[in-house]
């Protein structure tokens, strides 16, 4: 091997270890929240919603047919300025959940968990809609967000 292979390898190998490092570093040093491929650590049975602080929220979403349960069937309330975080799984087929005028748009799988967090600064209702086909009734799968 030429010289200039070794140390291309050793190169290329040194920066997938410095990429790892810093993921792990992002992760627990830093406590960034990592995309939502990486495995959480909780289990959803059914739909709950809390206020876990201050302006904060934390809702698990259980798609079924045909509805979302987040504590509440189909509705939740919070305050204007809330942060919310939404953990979202099925308990039967694959749903979709995207709430309108944000950038929520996860699908909701039996067995996994996805996640995404987002701030309500206006006021309103924020339509939720499945957006995945999953059976006759698909067409009625809505929800609400109310942000008073
Ligand atoms: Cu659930 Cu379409």
């Amino acid at each position: 091997m030429d010289r200039f292979e070794k140390r291309a390898i050793a190169l290329a190998l040194s920066l997938v270890l410095m990429f790892f490092g810093l993921i792990v570093y992002a992760a627990k040093g830093l406590q960034a929240d990592l995309p939502t491929c990486l495995p959480y650590k909780r289990e959803i049975k059914q739909g709950a919603f809390q206020e876990i602080g201050p302006n904060r929220y934390q809702v698990d979403v259980v798609a079924f047919m045909w509805g979302f349960d987040m504590g509440q069937i189909n509705t939740i309330r919070i305050p204007r300025g809330a942060i919310v975080d939404f953990y979202v799984t099925s308990r039967d087929v694959m749903h979709g959940y995207h709430i309108d005028k944000t950038l929520v748009n996860l699908m909701a799988i039996p067995g996994a968990i996805t996640y995404s967090r987002v701030k309500f600064d206006r006021p309103g209702e924020y339509q939720i809609i499945c957006h995945e086909y999953c059976g006759l009734g698909h067409q009625n799968m809505a929800g609400k967000v109310i942000v008073e």
